[in-house]
């Protein structure tokens, strides 16, 4: 598939000579918004091409490229519901920070909705509890995958959403690789961030903003407010490329089967593998980063390994013989949920 951004920046002249920002003047890839480059803010030209390619890839009416990560979305989303009238928004307690920043910097009343933790792991909302939470609210915004790689009950938030006449809003920071298949982030809600950098081969804080018909007027007017006007080219492009990149489904078929054969916590996601270590999990990690293996996080429990379409199978091969010769501990039951810092703000 074309990759327009790329494609533009390889038609730069050999002379190139930066009168320009930014201020290393080495041109490159790294240049500013220029007469051939396209704006970021009223896109026309590459950038314009490369989202129409990336909305109809995610399904969505319009998507935006980000290059101030899934922050940047989540605040847009939020903008947009608020503007669409929106001033009660029900999330679930153990939302990422930016969720409760942008609600705060917002005017925007949090409706928490409750969710059980087991292990220190923040379960997933069940259906009763958004469905309470959102009567209060005017609209509603899940994580789905999160980062333990559980699905949010999509299917019946939209369900509730329809049946209330109020918006659904994803946070799906950690579900870009996931826009094959049916349990995609765009496939229920109203807007959804995509965090590309995550799961697919993007660079660090490219992401993807997206909203279904109806509400791509109004993130049109919120990206415009919350996204930098001095773009990255390299993120741009490599979000671009990112979203075009093939599925491989023998990296799914490895996770799947790895998880099944090393007694890993049973979740939906497969680029999110968890190893049980309980009280052994800092000598693990650090038996582990000795060979050159590093692992996402460690909560205290659970060694988290993030895979993508670029994890190589011989990679998982490699962790599977080093696992064999780590003991596991006793799991903390009573572990607190907050492990890992992004769950240490909630409310
Ligand atoms: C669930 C969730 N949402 C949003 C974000 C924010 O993403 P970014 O770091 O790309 O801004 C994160 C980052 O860790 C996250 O875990």
């Amino acid at each position: 598939m074309k990759l327009h951004i790329a494609d533009m920046l390889s038609t730069q002249s050999a002379g190139h000579i930066s009168f320009h920002t930014p201020g290393h003047k080495r041109a490159g890839a790294d240049i500013t918004e220029l007469s051939y480059s396209d704006n970021l803010y009223c896109p026309a030209g590459a950038i314009r091409a490369a989202e129409e390619d990336v909305a109809r890839i995610l399904g969505a009416a319009r998507s935006f490229l980000l290059t101030d990560g899934s922050t940047s979305g989540i605040f847009s989303m939020i903008f947009a519901a608020k503007a669409a009238g929106a001033n009660k928004l029900a999330v679930p307690y153990f939302s990422h920070p930016s969720v409760f920043h942008a609600c705060g910097a917002m005017g925007v009343e949090i409706i928490p909705i409750e969710q059980d933790v087991r292990r220190g792991i923040p379960l997933q909302p069940v259906e009763e509890a958004i469905a309470s939470a959102l009567q209060q609210a005017d609209a509603l915004l899940l994580t789905s995958p999160d980062y333990y790689g559980f699905f949010a009950p999509m299917a019946a938030a939209r369900r509730l959403c329809d049946g209330e006449g109020k918006p659904l809003l994803l946070d799906g920071a950690h579900g870009a690789h996931l826009h094959f298949c049916d349990d995609y982030a765009g496939k229920f809600a109203d807007m959804w961030v995509d965090g590309v950098h995550k799961s697919l081969p993007a660079l660090t804080q490219g992401a993807v903003v997206s909203a279904r018909e109806g509400f791509a007027k109004g993130l049109l007017s919120a990206v415009r407010t919350f996204r930098t006007t001095s773009p990255s080219y390299p993120i741009l492009s490599s979000v671009e490329y990112a979203v075009k990149y093939p599925r491989k489904e023998s990296i799914e078929r490895a996770s799947v089967a790895f998880k099944r054969g090393h007694g890993c916590l049973e979740n939906d996601d497969w680029s999110k593998i968890l190893v049980p270590f309980g009280e052994k999990s800092d000598d693990a990690q650090a038996a582990l980063e000795a060979q050159g293996i590093y692992p996402e996080f460690n909560d205290g429990n659970y060694l988290m390994f993030y895979l993508s379409p670029c994890t190589k199978e011989e990679e998982l091969e490699k962790l599977a013989s080093a696992l064999k010769t780590l003991p596991r501990g006793d799991m903390k039951e009573d572990a607190p949920a907050g492990g890992i810092p992004i769950y240490r703000e909630g409310l």
